[in-house]
């Protein structure tokens, strides 16, 4: 089986160390990769090998800087790797994330380029590379995870040649090529990762774009476009989109426990949401790609329009703040705070808020509970990977009532959106009607919705998800086998 010996290698670690005084604690980081392959290690056991980055991570390893995780029932080996001052500034907030996470989600004006940044990008890949090269053997399935190893399948393959198989997980967009040749080192990014086997994204557009890339840059790549393979130097690689699923299951699970109906009834009464209130939800990592404050202002557009629904109307906001050394994410933390104030004193009175900002971090079964309770979603990114808080939301809505305000900038519109209620984020009044609609509508035209989604986040979850990469890679390992 692929997964036997499996390594995954990503730049943020599923479970960090730190210290609460005295004691040590551990903690699981917000986003979506961490969350959504935690559990597929636990099935698939293996190593994952991440950036240590608590600062009690130290203590608890063994002398090969490794630990058994989950720290509760431990199934697999979690392998840190430690980054300096200089390499986490120019490696994670340089590189990756003020040059290469900007220009996948085609916004060149965030772009910081610094020749430094660049510079220390390849040395952390190569460390990665050797680490990940040590722990494979003869057979080992490697899986990059993401944007900050866009050279490492290269190194690892120059290192280990043909003995183990190299996939990787693209887990952001992939822009046009007209966007993504703005990058300095565009080509050296790409012929890493055509050091691949399989190269997965998470819908085909963003397939299509890479291999248009391919094209325009290298004289010597063939594309195959039937079937996805590109053709370049001595060993092929398959692009494919794998739309990556929830763990539908837990989340139902969750979602209706007991706990869950306790945060929820402690929480209206806390925050003052009155029982028949239409609640909102809106839940992401603070970043500019997520649209908050276009939603915002899309809510604050619609209590203008319909003053039926001031003390009505209550949007509950989770936004966990996020890679805050890096000025464009102070920026938009003080411009959501900013929308967020002026409508709650523009429309506010002393016993209704519109806008109510969770700050706590929630255990899974409170923020399912917030799911499964809120009338609507808001998901209205600007540019997103996936979004897998829409898979989730629908996933936790145990009886079909619930109804979803998708962007159709975020990759999830490609599966969810023929039963979504979608809508551009920047167009601010369609927005605003759009989420009157989910209001007005039928209690029966949004269960309907409501079912499809389920069915389809149901049938295509995190282990079908898996499966469908690790056949795709059992397939690919047989007809190499054929051929050699
Ligand atoms: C996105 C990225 C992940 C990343 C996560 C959280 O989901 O695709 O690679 O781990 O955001 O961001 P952070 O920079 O905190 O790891």
């Amino acid at each position: 089986a692929p997964t036997e010996g499996l390594l995954v290698v990503s730049n943020r670690e599923p479970y960090s160390h730190s210290y609460d005084g005295d004691e040590i604690v551990v903690d699981r980081p917000v986003g979506g990769l961490t969350a959504g392959l935690d559990p597929v290690m636990q099935r698939a056991s293996g190593t994952w090998i991440a950036w240590g980055d608590g600062d009690a991570d130290r203590e608890v390893v063994d002398d090969e800087d490794r630990i058994r995780v989950p720290p509760e029932d431990p199934s697999y080996t979690l392998k840190r790797i430690w980054l300096d001052d200089d390499e986490i500034e120019e490696y994670y907030y340089g590189y990756s994330n003020q040059v290469l996470w900007p220009l996948c989600h085609s916004d060149r004006g965030r772009v910081t380029y610094e020749p430094r940044f660049w510079h220390r990008y390849r040395e952390v890949n190569e460390r990665f590379a050797e680490a990940a090269s040590r722990e494979a053997r003869p057979g080992s399935l490697v899986w990059f995870q993401d944007y900050h190893f866009g050279l490492a399948p290269k190194m690892v393959r120059d290192r280990l040649g043909d003995d183990v198989t190299l996939a990787h997980f693209w887990h952001i967009p992939w822009p046009t090529w007209d966007d993504f040749r703005v990058c300095p080192q565009s080509e050296q990014l790409m012929d890493g990762l055509l050091a691949n086997d399989l190269l997965g994204f998470h819908v085909g557009r963003f397939c299509a774009q890479f291999l248009e890339g391919v094209e325009a840059c290298f004289d010597d790549a063939v594309v195959d476009w039937d079937s996805g393979v590109v053709h370049r130097g001595d060993s092929p690689t398959l692009v494919k989109p794998f739309p990556m699923g929830v763990d539908a299951e837990r989340i139902e699970r969750l979602a209706g426990s007991e706990q869950a109906d306790e945060f929820w009834d402690s929480f209206r009464e806390e925050r003052g949401i009155a029982d028949d209130a239409v609640v909102a939800v809106g839940v992401d990592r603070l970043d500019y790609t997520k649209g908050i404050p276009e939603r915002i202002r899309a809510i604050e557009y619609f209590l203008d329009e319909h003053p039926e629904y001031r003390g009505e109307f209550v949007y509950v906001q989770k936004a966990s703040e996020s890679r805050s050394e890096i000025p464009a994410y102070q920026e938009i933390q003080r411009e959501v705070s900013a929308v967020a104030e002026r409508v709650n004193e523009r429309f506010g009175t002393d016993d209704w808020k519109p806008v109510v900002s969770v700050t706590e971090m929630l255990p899974a079964e409170a923020l399912y509970g917030l799911y499964r309770h809120a009338d609507l979603a808001l998901v209205s990114s600007v540019r997103d990977g996936m979004n897998l808080v829409a898979e989730e939301y629908v996933a936790a809505q145990l009886d079909n009532e619930g109804a979803l305000v998708l962007s159709d900038f975020a990759g999830v519109d490609e599966t969810l959106g023929d039963y979504a209620y979608t809508i551009n984020p920047y167009a601010t009044e369609a927005f605003a009607e759009t989420i009157r609609r989910t209001i007005t509508d039928s209690a029966t035209e949004r269960r309907n919705r409501m079912r499809q989604m389920r069915q389809l986040v149901t049938a295509y979850d995190l282990d079908a998800w898996m499966d469908d990469i690790f056949e795709t890679v059992a397939e690919l390992r047989s007809e190499s086998a054929d051929v050699g």
